[in-house]
């Protein structure tokens, strides 16, 4: 039987609920920010820049939104359970969960790859989401509701040359969300794993010096002929979130223009 605590409406609303967003600054986690807040989530951001973090807090709050911003690596434990704590003394216990926070790390062939950035990346991009989760769900269980959302990449489930650690952090980080929703579904606790593709975000543009020129190489390999926007990523990363996705759980789910899902041969 669906849950009590389950609201379907036609307008998504989010009620008041609070949501925690790593790497809720700027990219796919401001955009699901943005999102939640104007759909009536109390939303908490994360993010290591201040200045960059203010900026974001400001948008939002400006908008209308009601939300809460921190600064903290989420590779430092300590610092992570700290911003969690301060969330939860402004909006009380988080009920929703977008953990987002990632670093592309360095590229290099895996041969002479470094541990230090190996484990650089596993921490940021795979550690602190497990401990994120384990800080969250015992809550989430207790009251038999909450939606996790973990970001993921094609890199969850395809191989990637010259960058080892991030191909093993999002298989890693994929596989850890199925872990959770697993031991959730019991108790009404929905964990997807989201797959961005080419998405036009700050991260994206480390990859050139030239935008638009990146946007258009990287827009050639996507079916649609182009990069997403992280609204476009966002829309999919709240839908998961809401009691409109309360029969889903344990999804992975990519938002990439049509690449995993397709074959275009260049005839
Ligand atoms: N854009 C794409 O095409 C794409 C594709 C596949 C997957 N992804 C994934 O999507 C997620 C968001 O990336 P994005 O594309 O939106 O890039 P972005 O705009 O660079 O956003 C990354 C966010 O994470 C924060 N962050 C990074 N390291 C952190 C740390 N150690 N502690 C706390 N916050 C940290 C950043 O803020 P600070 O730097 O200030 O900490 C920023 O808010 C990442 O997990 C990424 O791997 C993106």
């Amino acid at each position: 039987m669906p849950r009590a605590c389950w609201v379907w409406s036609d307008a998504v609303d989010f009620g008041g609920r609070h949501a925690l967003v790593t790497g809720g600054s700027t990219g796919i986690g401001l955009a699901a920010a943005q999102l939640l807040a104007a759909r009536g989530a109390r939303v908490s951001i994360i993010a290591r820049n201040p200045d960059r973090l203010e900026v974001a807090r400001a948008l939002i709050a400006d908008d209308g939104g009601t939300v809460c911003a921190v600064a903290a690596d989420v590779a430092d434990a300590a610092a992570q359970d700290h911003a969690i704590d301060r969330a939860e003394s402004a909006f009380g216990p988080v009920e929703l969960v977008f953990a987002n926070a990632g670093t592309g790390g360095a590229f290099g062939p895996l041969t002479a790859y470094a541990d230090a950035m190996f484990e650089q990346v596993m921490v940021t991009n795979l550690t602190s989401v497990f401990r994120l989760l384990r800080r969250l769900l015992p809550g989430m269980l207790e009251r038999g509701c909450g939606s996790v959302v973990v970001t993921g990449s094609l890199a969850s489930v395809r191989g990637m040359p010259m960058n080892p650690a991030y191909v093993a952090s999002k298989h890693g980080v994929m596989g850890l969300a199925m872990a959770a929703a697993a031991e959730g579904a019991p108790a009404g606790v929905r964990v997807n794993c989201v797959l961005p593709g080419f998405i036009d975000t700050p991260m994206l543009h480390q990859l050139g010096d030239d935008p638009a020129a990146l946007r258009a190489r990287l827009g050639a390999n996507v079916p649609q002929g182009r990069v997403g926007s992280a609204r476009e990523a966002a829309e999919l990363v709240a839908f998961l979130l809401s009691d409109a996705a309360s029969h889903i759980t344990a999804q992975t789910i990519a938002v990439d223009g049509g690449i995993l899902g397709t074959l275009m041969p260049r005839l």
